[in-house]
């Protein structure tokens, strides 16, 4: 990845209050097509507020956003979907009792009208689902296995085909790996690297330095609600990292 690749997503001098809390005081934020960006910070420091101020779940109470150059208002998460950005939220949000392919096409579901009636199209969804973890390369038995069923590491990993399986160009993850065994969390990453491969730019926010820096193209932290420092990967290191989010530099 480049420099000169195409800018997808830009917030600009985003502040959030929640009554008298100042969470997040003029962020600026930068992601092009095929990056990565990595956000670390230590807890409180205002990253999930900036990750939903980026996906409408919050209205931000000052400052923009931009998508592909143009500034939009979102009204809701739905407005961000429209426009290409989804959210692997940390819980992921999946329901259990249901198949994988029904999990990925939740609320979004092909159906088929027989008469006045309108049905889900299982066919449809499973070879839908089939069709895209191949692509993804993401492994499991069928795609009508129950969720609940599955590993940490392939629930992440559905989590993940659901966020892509309607061209996103914005994918943003909330600690993806957090909750992972080791062998899961390279599979987890594997997937965030063919994302990228594909244009997707990516915001991952993460704990773990191992992740970022085997992902991730570029680094910025938030300490207290602000911007406190950001680099290329190649031009800063673990340590320097972990003192960012201490708020030593
Ligand atoms: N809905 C809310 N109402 C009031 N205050 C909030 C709300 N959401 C977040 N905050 C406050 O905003 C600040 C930033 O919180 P945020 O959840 O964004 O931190 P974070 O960086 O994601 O932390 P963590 O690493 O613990 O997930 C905190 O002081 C938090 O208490
Ligand atoms: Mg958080």
């Amino acid at each position: 990845m480049t420099s000169t690749n195409k800018l997808l997503l830009e917030a600009k001098g985003i502040t959030k209050y929640f009554g008298t809390i100042t969470a997040l005081e003029n962020v600026n934020l930068k992601v092009h097509e095929g990056e990565c960006l990595g956000v670390v910070g230590d807890n409180g420091a205002g990253k999930s507020t900036l990750m939903k101020v980026l996906s409408g779940l919050y209205k931000p109470s000052k400052g923009a956003l931009f998508f592909e150059g143009k500034e939009k208002v979102l009204e809701s998460p739905k407005d961000s979907q429209i426009l290409g950005l989804e959210m692997v939220y940390q819980d992921l949000a999946l329901a259990g009792n249901l198949p994988i392919g029904e999990n990925i096409f939740l609320g979004r579901e092909p159906t088929k009208n027989i008469g006045f009636l309108k049905f889900l199209d299982f066919k449809k969804i499973q070879e839908m689902t089939n069709a895209h973890l191949d692509k993804l390369k993401i492994n499991v038995k069928s795609a009508d296995q129950k969720v609940e069923e599955l590993s940490g590491g392939q629930r992440q990993a559905v989590a993940i085909a659901r966020s892509t399986a309607f061209n996103a160009k914005v994918v943003i993850m909330d600690e993806p790996t957090a909750a992972l065994a080791i062998k899961e969390v390279g599979k987890v990453l594997d997937l965030i690297n063919k994302l990228k491969s594909t244009g997707v730019g990516v915001i991952v926010i993460s704990h773990r330095m191992d992740d970022i820096f085997s992902v991730c193209d570029r680094v910025m932290a938030l300490f207290q609600g602000t911007n406190f420092a950001e680099a290329q990967l190649d031009k800063t290191s673990r340590d320097e990292v972990i003192g960012w989010i201490m708020g030593k530099k």
